[in-house]
């Protein structure tokens, strides 16, 4: 599935650059709402909730019962599947929209039994002559047990059919149903995607089958290494187009109850996961590839976005990415066409259904009026992502969703490289650092952290499984993905031998020791990276350059925090430890114990540098002199030490200090030489940094001593007095941080700047263009906040993909937090607790630091625990660990901080 999503630099700016007046911030806010639906904490799954219906059922007290376990016994294996699905796109006299389906299986016997099980979730049956909810046929000229009893089991989503006598062992069987499910709008399974044209409501029947929703969909055996062939067919209306996986063979036309009814056949799929089926009817229009493009490739859309040209970017960029993935995985696009669609609503920000992938409109258009740079980048990514997963993930899949992180991590590693190769003047690859491993250490710094790679035992209930989509899972991979350990992988032939099958992480260690390639290890492939992935955290590395010592040490961002979960591994780690000595003396060590000492690292005049363009998944610290050579290194000409390590040097210092491992006056001085940096990467590492003092202290005095003044006039400079875009990629979102720094610290010429861009947007109020709120000028900031926290619940004004993003961005607000907060607690049971998430309590309480906070957290936490819901009390709990560990570390650093700032405004 796609990614998280990340929160709009230029929209930051434009709320933080105008400062706090009450139009300002709440245009501010509908642009951001509108066109920056992504925030950076919000998980990809958050802000959905699918609701439930009632199904004929049974439920019993737990059991030994197969039927009560979650995963499907090893009896049965099916082989295909013929599918027809009928969405209706208006509501019946009940006023519900629905689906009715036929379906068959064939499936063949492994284990003698008389039981079969199968996923089943939210649909109703109808019944067969014999009063049963499915007919069995022996195929081949076996003859089908009669069936005794079936029932469906609304715990563990199964139908059991209790068979009067055993299925014969190498013998096949068709199991065939008629079935009828709500197409509601929880935007999972078969849902409901609604916009309108012309004002007229345009109904769309969309799937989100990942990770467990096609058994909403129609009976199946819904596990990804249950692996099948589809045989797909819908009917739907006149005026419409129906797409699935495979390509569209054919559509007939006739009449059923005098309707006239369009029937759309697919060709069959290759063997593939459950979870990768995907069906959508709409009236959307497509732009396809030229017919000399080998692959078919098509992009689909409301019709008035493909018509001004926003799918155009992603049209564009399609065959060269396939082109130049089938290159890199040395094997060829296994399907005739590809498809891609922007639905409306969507819940992930893409989702890689093999042959039809889905995305959230921003996800997937592009439109060079009204889009920034950021967008663009997200839309390629996001692309390159999907497309990554036809390979893998869809060629060869992980056997359970305990190694989604190889599908994931992998395809977030490969979306960089591709992305690369067809926008090569973005130095992209640059930014892995910054946007995934920064990314991975925040959460993975936490005790509230756990292991890359789960035991298959542990993940076993539908929530189970949603939970494992998180930062971890997309992002720690990078530490597999050197370059080294990626060509060996690549040459192994681990997607030919597995293609079309399933694999567990160690099949992939397997191919990797195999290769043996030229790199030297200390040890297996096994023995390395089992101590990365089966151990959560990661370790801080200390180099002593007066002892060549060197230590490690499991980094853990709140000092005081204990970890109570045992490791097999003792919280060390196999350490690849990269190091440049005073620019020009390069070397490597693997730290293979707790401490070691190598003479290459002593050194009494030289400074010493490790994990060069962080390439380790591991933080730095040293010993104070060589500390202070960095610094000196960093104020006399910072361009011998890599970009990307200046950017590290700032995070891991601001970090360090957080856990009180060197003295915060430290961390702020390696923002000192920034006076004279022009790159994007290590400003992007301070001001990240620097916003948790924002965020503590609420005061500008915090960035005063970052000096935007030099970066500020170069941007000006090289833009020739802003009339025009800055030469580099990285120099545009720089430009960004250049503004907002500027403005935030007072330098002069700034407000005057952005006012005079507003000014000119505000003749241009079309840029916006989904202009949907009406804002007056003279209403109180804190009553519009409000009024719009109120539209952030009403379905008719705001998408439900949306509403945590809505909310969360107003929290970052000074004046909307606190309303956040009241509105929260006064709401929080709105629609059966469905816009509560984990993302959402993180978003609003990131900033609370006061006793009075803690005291209100906790009492919401016992209110909810006495409600009826299931809410995330995972979330309520970090928010109180952060939240103690926010005011302690107020009253630790405070003083000592503001002395240090203001020594520097002397
Ligand atoms: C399933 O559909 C395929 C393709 O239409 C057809 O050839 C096959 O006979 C069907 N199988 C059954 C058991 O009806
Ligand atoms: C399925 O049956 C249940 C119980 O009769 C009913 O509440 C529900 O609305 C039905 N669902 C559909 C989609 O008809
Ligand atoms: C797509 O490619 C065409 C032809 O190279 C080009 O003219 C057009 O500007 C591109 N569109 C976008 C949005 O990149
Ligand atoms: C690509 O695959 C072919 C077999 O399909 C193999 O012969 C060739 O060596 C592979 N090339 C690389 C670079 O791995
Ligand atoms: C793999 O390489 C290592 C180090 O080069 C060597 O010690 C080992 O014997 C090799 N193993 C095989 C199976 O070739
Ligand atoms: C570090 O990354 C830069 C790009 O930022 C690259 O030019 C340089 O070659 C890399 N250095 C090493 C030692 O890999
Ligand atoms: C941190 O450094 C500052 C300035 O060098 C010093 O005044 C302070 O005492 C140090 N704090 C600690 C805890 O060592
Ligand atoms: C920018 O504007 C200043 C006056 O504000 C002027 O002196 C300077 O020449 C201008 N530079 C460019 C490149 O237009
Ligand atoms: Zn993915």
């Amino acid at each position: 599935m796609g990614k998280g999503f990340y929160i709009s630099k230029p929209l930051g700016f434009v709320l933080f650059g105008l400062g706090a007046g009450a139009v300002l911030t709440i245009f501010a806010l509908s642009v951001v709402y509108v066109q920056e639906k992504r925030k950076n904490e919000v998980n990809a799954r958050d802000g959905t909730r699918i609701v439930t219906t009632a199904a004929p059922h049974r439920t019993s007290a737990p059991s030994n019962e197969a039927w009560d376990k979650y995963r499907l016994p090893d009896a049965l294996l099916p082989e295909y599947y013929n599918v027809t699905l009928w969405p209706r796109l208006v509501p019946d006299e009940e006023g519900m929209y629905i689906f009715t389906g036929k379906s068959g299986v064939v499936f063949t016997c492994l284990k003698e039994t008389n039981l079969i099980l199968i996923h089943s979730n939210e649909l109703n049956f109808t019944l067969t002559s014999e009063m049963h909810h499915a007919k069995l046929t022996g195929l081949g000229g076996t003859s089908a047990p009669a069936i005794l009893e079936t029932w469906f089991q609304t715990q563990t989503q199964f139908m059991v059919i209790q068979l009067k006598r055993k299925l014969q062992v190498g013998k096949s069987y068709w199991l065939y149903t008629e079935f009828h499910g709500e197409l509601s709008d929880n935007l999972g399974g078969f849902y409901r995607s609604e916009y309108t044209e012309n004002d007229v409501k345009k109904v769309v029947a969309t799937t989100q089958m990942q990770p467990t929703a096609a058994r909403n969909v129609f009976p199946c055996f819904d596990e990804p290494s249950m692996k099948a062939v589809f045989h797909l067919t819908l009917l739907h209306p006149p005026g419409t187009v129906a797409l699935s996986n495979g390509m569209e063979l054919g559509t007939k036309s006739f009449t059923i109850d005098n309707q006239e009814v369009l029937q759309t056949r697919f060709e069959p799929t290759e063997k593939m996961s459950t979870y990768l089926l995907a069906f959508v009817v709409s009236e959307f229009t497509n732009i396809r590839s030229p017919p000399e493009a080998n692959i078919l490739i098509r992009i689909w859309g409301r019709r008035e976005a493909i018509e001004s040209c926003q799918g155009d970017y992603a049209l564009n960029v399609t065959f060269p990415i396939l082109k130049y993935l089938e290159n890199y995985y040395n094997t060829t696009y296994p399907l005739s066409k590809s498809d891609q669609i922007a639905l409306p609503d969507f819940a992930a920000g893409a989702m890689e259904n093999w042959g039809l992938v889905t995305y959230r409109e921003l996800s997937l258009f592009y439109d060079p009026k009204v889009s920034s740079n950021e967008d663009k980048e997200w839309v390629v990514t996001v692309i390159t992502h999907e497309l990554a997963h036809m390979w893998f993930g869809n060629l060869v899949t992980m056997r359970w969703w305990n190694d989604l992180w190889l599908n994931e991590g992998f395809a977030s590693y490969v979306s960089y490289l591709a992305a690369d190769y067809v926008e090569p003047t973005w130095n992209i690859k640059d930014l892995m650092v910054q946007q995934q491993v920064q990314k991975a250490f925040d959460v993975d710094s936490l005790v509230s952290s756990h292991p890359l790679s789960s035991r298959e035992d542990e993940v076993i209930t539908p929530d189970q499984i949603d939970q494992l989509f998180d930062t971890i899972t997309y992002s720690k991979v990078f530490i597999m993905c050197q370059k080294q350990l990626e060509i060996t992988l690549l040459s192994s032939n681990y997607l030919h031998e597995y293609a079309y099958s399933n694999t567990v992480y160690t099949d992939l260690w397997k191919k990797l020791q195999e290769v043996n390639s030229s790199i030297q290890l200390p040890a297996s492939i096994n023995e390395i990276m089992n101590r990365w992935i089966l151990q959560m955290g990661f370790p801080v590395v200390t180099i002593d350059t007066r002892t060549g010592s060197i230590t490690q040490q499991h980094f853990l961002i709140h000092p005081e925090a204990v970890v109570d979960k045992p490791s097999d591994y003792n919280y060390e780690w196999f350490v690849p430890i990269t190091w440049l000595k005073s620019g020009s003396n390069m070397g490597q060590h693997w730290l293979l114990t707790k401490t070691a000492s190598y003479e290459p690292m002593k050194t009494d005049t030289d400074w010493l540098l490790a994990n060069l363009n962080v390439t380790g998944y591991y933080r730095v610290n040293y010993d104070p002199q060589n500390w202070e050579r960095l610094l000196t290194q960093l104020n006399s000409d910072h361009k011998v030490i890599p970009v990307l390590n200046r950017g590290q040097i700032i995070d891991d210092a601001f970090n360090l200090a957080r856990a009180d491992i060197i003295n915060i006056t430290l961390a702020l001085r390696t923002t000192k030489y920034l006076y004279e940096e022009k790159e994007y990467i290590p400003w992007e590492s301070a001001v990240r940094n620097l916003e948790y003092f924002f965020l503590m202290f609420d005061r500008t005095e915090v960035y005063g001593p970052l000096k935007a003044q030099p970066l500020f006039d170069h941007f000006k400079d090289i833009t020739s007095n802003w009339t025009q875009k800055p030469p580099r990629y990285m120099d545009q979102y720089n430009q960004i941080n250049a503004v907002s720094m500027a403005c935030k610290t007072g330098v002069k010429g700034c407000s005057e700047l952005t006012r005079m861009w507003y000014r000119q947007w505000m003749k241009n109020p079309d840029t916006n263009p989904y202009g949907k709120f009406e804002f007056s000028d003279s209403v109180q900031a804190s009553s519009s906040l409000s009024r719009y926290l109120e539209y952030s619940i009403d379905p008719n004004l705001i998408r439900k993909q949306d509403i945590t993003y809505a909310i969360v961005y107003i929290a970052d607000n000074v004046i909307g937090q606190p309303l956040v907060w009241d509105f929260v607690r006064a709401n929080w049971d709105f629609d059966d607790g469905s816009f509560f998430s984990g993302g959402l309590i993180n978003g609003i309480t990131k900033k609370f630091s006061t006793e009075f906070e803690l005291q209100q957290l906790q009492r919401f936490k016992e209110d909810i625990a006495a409600s009826s819901f299931t809410f995330d009390m995972q979330a309520i709990e970090r928010a109180i660990e952060q939240t103690k560990a926010n005011i302690k570390w107020i009253s630790e650093n405070k003083a000592q901080v503001m002395n240090w700032l203001i020594e520097q405004s002397d």
